[in-house]
């Protein structure tokens, strides 16, 4: 059965996770965090001794992701090399200081690539395990979303609806730090300001690094969620889907 993909890109804390996930919910499509997949690669590195930052190491952290599995049975859930849940051991702020390495590095994204392309196929079940898609004027499709920064550019060119979110980088840190409060997360000394700027520093290396840089492809729907609840989000895109079926 066809598969209808949506690619969700976007700066970091512009809501693309939440949004992505509210909306596979809704609509009872799969769900891939490909940031989670960096970041998995950039914690197995991390508790192997291997600094990510360090350029020596890239040939072996390209060795080592090519010989990773990252799963997702479901919503919530990261599995690392199909036994170990990692979920949230990959929300650290260790983890996302030191991911930069990880993801400028080309060997490292060849090979996430061919396993993200390959769970927007269905080439792992468990994705779309209990899943059952969407009706619409009776037609019915299954789907999946997926969400990171390059999806809708290099990962999947041809998805059938490319989003891309952005939201003003002073809203997306009081989020982000509010998000932290209520996890439980929010480290000593953390404020919306610290977070600002470690966002901005993100973002620039993310959107500057010379392999897949986060860029709004051509073809994608630009969504300002600055002023935009999460339902208001889920539904505007919901609309998209539907309107595209
Ligand atoms: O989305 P999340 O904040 O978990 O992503 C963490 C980091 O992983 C990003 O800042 C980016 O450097 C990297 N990433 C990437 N390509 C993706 C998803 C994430 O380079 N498709």
């Amino acid at each position: 059965t066809r598969i209808f993909r949506v690619a969700i890109d976007g700066p970091a804390a512009s809501g693309k996770s939440t949004t992505a996930k509210l909306l596979a919910e809704k609509l009872g499509f799969g769900y891939i965090d490909s940031g989670a997949m960096y970041r998995a690669i950039t914690f197995k590195c991390l508790r192997m001794g291997i600094s990510p930052a360090d350029p020596k190491n890239a040939t072996e952290i390209g060795k080592l992701a090519a010989a990773t599995t990252i799963t997702f049975p479901n919503m919530t859930s990261v599995i690392l090399d199909k036994k170990e849940d990692i979920s949230s051991e990959i929300r650290s702020s260790t983890i996302t200081s030191n991911i930069g390495g990880v993801a400028a590095n080309k060997k490292v994204r060849e090979a996430l690539a061919e396993m993200q392309r390959g769970l927007a196929r269905g080439d792992y079940p468990e994705t779309f395990e209990g899943r059952k898609g969407v009706t619409h004027h009776g037609k019915s499709i299954m789907g999946m979303v997926m969400d990171g920064r390059d999806i809708g550019t290099v990962i999947l060119p041809d998805a059938e609806l490319k989003v891309f979110l952005i939201a003003d980088s002073q809203i997306r840190a009081q989020r982000r730090y509010d998000e932290m409060v209520k996890r439980n997360k929010l480290e000593s000394g953390e404020t919306v300001e610290k977070i600002k700027a470690e966002l901005e520093q993100r973002d620039h290396e993310d959107r500057t690094r010379e392999v897949s840089p986060l860029k709004q492809a051509s073809d994608a729907v630009e969504l300002d969620t600055s002023y935009l609840t999460i339902q208001q989000q889920v539904d505007a895109i919901e609309k998209l889907i539907l309107d595209r079926m």
